[in-house]
């Protein structure tokens, strides 16, 4: 019998915080007309669920219980409606991704949110961006790449973009603060951050967002 199932073409982008992973996403998802899953928001959105209702991060279940049932809502124009309320700006801050790094070592919590990660996967196609999207959670993606850079160059780019925006940051606690989320993020028994084996990976330490962006697009059309 012939299998008819549609199969929705994936790419995933993986990598450390502050590699670029957004940017790059969000731009194949606009150039392509796909859909974007931005992993890390949830993570952070379970978090911030916790701190709002005072749940402690050490508590497993009761973070999972709040990732299961996590009333999120993302919108178009860039809002993030957390039960109603946009969030967006809330989760955002160091802090937050801090708190996001810190219930992602939870097994239960990465259970409850594997799910409506898959529930992303919708045709026409698909952009999943994260730390484990081709390792665990699409390791069937046409096409995965891991993005890399120093510790020293991400936090140079996210010094910029805080100060942009206002805030007053030394670039010597950005490094500690990136080398310490990095630390929890690689060494965590669950889906821990690294490249699929099928990855390919990319140095974007002397790139510009473009030629990264270009390079993705490459590989695609060498897949596709
Ligand atoms: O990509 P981000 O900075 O928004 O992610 C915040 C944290 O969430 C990150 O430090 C680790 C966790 N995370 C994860 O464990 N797995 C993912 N797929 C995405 C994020």
């Amino acid at each position: 019998m012939m299998d008819c199932a549609i199969k929705i073409p994936i790419i995933t982008i993986d990598g450390p915080s502050g590699v670029g992973k957004g940017t790059i996403s969000a731009l194949l998802a606009s150039h392509l007309n796909w859909h974007y899953l931005d992993s890390g928001a949830l993570y952070r959105l379970t978090a911030l669920a916790c701190v709002m209702q005072d749940i402690p991060f050490e508590e497993e279940d009761k973070v999972a219980k709040i990732a299961e049932n996590l009333a999120v809502t993302f919108l178009p124009q860039g809002a993030t409606l957390l039960q109603g309320q946009d969030v967006e700006e809330q989760i955002r801050t160091a802090q937050a991704g801090v708190h996001a790094s810190k219930v992602a070592v939870l097994p239960k919590v990465r259970e409850a949110l594997l799910i409506r990660q898959k529930a992303f996967l919708q045709v026409p196609g698909l952009i999943a961006d994260g730390r484990d999207m081709g390792t665990t959670v699409f390791p069937n993606a046409s096409l995965k790449v891991f993005l890399t850079a120093s510790p020293e160059q991400r936090a140079k780019r996210r010094y910029k973009q805080l100060i942009e925006k206002g805030n007053s940051v030394k670039i010597a606690d950005l490094v500690e603060e990136i080398r310490e989320r990095d630390e929890r993020d690689m060494n965590r028994s669950a889906s821990p951050l690294k490249p699929a084996q099928d990855a390919h990976i990319i140095d974007t330490s002397e790139l510009t967002i473009n030629e990264v962006y270009q390079s993705v697009l490459q590989l695609y059309d060498a897949v596709r």
